[in-house]
């Protein structure tokens, strides 16, 4: 056909389920969706829309790396595939399991402020109690420990924040090298920049651009647009109002988490100037 004689050309019948070449490990709250979905602007990514929850799941991983392709959404053989399952970063198993696929994977860690993170996680659980009619704690009840006044190192969502714990675990598969650090508090404000340094990561030509990203004042974020007639921002669940929650407590838990962030800088090399 006229005008159709690139060698690039691409035939349906070339589409392959491939196992992914990065995965977004986490964190929670971090801005796992919104760095997923942003990148997947870029044509030589394809993203997997659920979250598969392989590695972190008994049941699931029993069923086989097979099982897990056929979760992949079809791509070109030159394209990568990337998934996202916030829920790796903090599961015990799931470095061995990643590092038995494919022990030279690209991995992602998009964090945000600690505090504010551990607020977010709270919201969402928040969240699910009240659709269900349920009462919840307050924050600073599950933060703080009432016997000791001392931040409350049980509660999940203050653990799940103390990065560089979780991290260390994974440097006992992985070198450093191999994973990159995504500024969750920039992507909010300014999703670009922290894009094209994963961009340079995952060894891709620059090709997400402003074009890409604009700002919707009535959501309060960026949402994403693929083209003239396609553009979409982030379901309602994304970016919530977080409660307002006790200072000192906020002072307490920015105290509590500042020698782990440093630690966090150091093994990272990503300075993020934390409170
Ligand atoms: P909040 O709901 O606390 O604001 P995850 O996808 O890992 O659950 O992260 C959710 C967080 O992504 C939201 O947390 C929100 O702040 C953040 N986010 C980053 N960029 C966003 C965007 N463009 N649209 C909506 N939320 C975004």
């Amino acid at each position: 056909r006229k005008g159709n004689s690139s060698k690039e050309q691409v035939h349906l019948h070339d589409l392959v389920q491939q196992l992914p070449k990065a995965i977004i490990i986490g964190v929670r709250k971090g801005g796992t969706r919104a760095l997923l979905e942003m990148l997947n602007l870029h044509p030589a990514v394809v993203k997997a829309s659920q979250e598969i929850h392989f590695f972190d799941n008994d049941e699931n991983y029993a069923k086989g790396i097979d099982w897990y392709r056929k979760k992949m959404p079809f791509s070109y053989p030159q394209q990568i595939t990337i998934e996202k399952s916030p829920a790796y970063f903090i599961t015990e198993e799931v470095p061995e399991r990643i590092y038995k696929m494919n022990s030279s994977i690209k991995l992602l860690i998009i964090v945000r402020e600690p505090t504010t993170r551990a607020i977010s996680d709270y919201t969402q659980v928040l969240e699910g109690k009240e659709r269900k009619n349920k009462t919840y704690y307050k924050f600073e009840k599950l933060a703080i420990d009432p016997n000791t006044c001392e931040v409350n190192t049980k509660y999940k969502a203050v653990r799940t924040s103390i990065y560089t714990k979780h991290l260390e675990r994974w440097l006992k598969y992985f070198p450093i090298e191999q994973f990159h650090i995504v500024d969750g508090d920039r992507l909010i404000t300014e999703p670009l920049p922290e894009l094209q340094l994963v961009e340079k990561f995952l060894n891709l030509p620059p090709r997400i651009s402003q074009y890409n990203l604009y700002f919707n004042a009535t959501r309060g974020f960026y949402c994403l647009r693929f083209n003239i007639i396609f553009n979409k921002c982030l379901a309602g669940s994304k970016g919530r109002i977080h409660p307002e929650v006790d200072p000192s407590v906020i002072t307490k838990l920015r105290k509590f988490f500042h020698p782990f962030n440093q630690k966090f800088y150091q093994i990272t090399g990503r300075i993020l100037n934390w409170p």
